[in-house]
């Protein structure tokens, strides 16, 4: 360790990237069980704001498990360190000024409070809630019903816990709103977030 040393003074500062963009980074992150709506949500989302000329980007823990975490599973250990990876990228992400969206199930305070002690107040925590049971009617990825029969470990919301937010900056249940009324109220809750400091010259 004491041979490393990083020499963060040589970059460039987040507020030359945030004003080539026109814009000011945040980390967005869905949680939520698995079905829940995250991925969609974020992918609706992103639509939107690049159409109006933003630069943004989506962290999913789905497909990040296919590569960066790709040596990860779902053991308590494991989903921590899902996090704090998912969490160290976002953070580099969020330094160059990008609206990242992170979709990831996060079902467990400890992740999230790692995450929140990663990016500070570049984190805004979106809980996606929907039941266990309308998860599993959904069932999009056929996880629930490998589920029911006893065919995944640690399956969360089952024998993986699963803890809603105690405090989220926002809750979006879609169990009651559609895809693009919760897209639209995640825009409006971040708009006056991610808009720039001063008009570019
Ligand atoms: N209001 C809603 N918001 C998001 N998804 C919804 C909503 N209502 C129904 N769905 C459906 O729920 C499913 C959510 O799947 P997905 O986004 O992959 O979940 P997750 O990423 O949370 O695992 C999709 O099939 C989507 O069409
Ligand atoms: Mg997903």
């Amino acid at each position: 360790m004491s041979n490393i040393h990083p020499e963060f003074h040589r970059f460039l500062h987040r507020q030359d990237k945030e004003n080539l963009l026109g814009q000011r980074g945040i980390v967005v992150w869905l949680c939520g069980l698995s079905g829940s709506g995250k991925s969609t949500i974020a992918n609706a989302a992103e639509r939107v704001l690049h159409q109006q000329g933003r630069f943004t980007t989506i962290l999913d823990g789905d497909n990040l498990r296919t590569g960066l975490n790709s040596n990860l599973g779902f053991s308590d250990d494991d989903r921590l360190e899902n996090i704090r990876r998912i969490s160290e990228v976002a953070k580099v992400f969020v330094s160059q000024g990008i609206i990242t969206f992170v979709s990831a199930i996060t079902p467990r305070g400890e992740l999230r409070d790692l995450a929140r002690g990663l990016l500070g107040n570049d984190l805004f925590e979106v809980y996606v809630k929907a039941s266990y049971e309308a998860c599993e009617q959904r069932d999009v990825k056929g996880l629930y019903a490998k589920a029911a029969r006893g065919e995944i470990a640690h399956f969360t919301g089952k024998d993986g816990s699963f803890e809603p937010p105690n405090n989220p900056d926002l809750v979006l249940d879609t169990e009651k709103s559609s895809i693009e009324d919760a897209a639209f109220e995640l825009l409006e809750a971040i708009r006056g977030k991610i808009s720039a400091h001063r008009p570019l010259v």
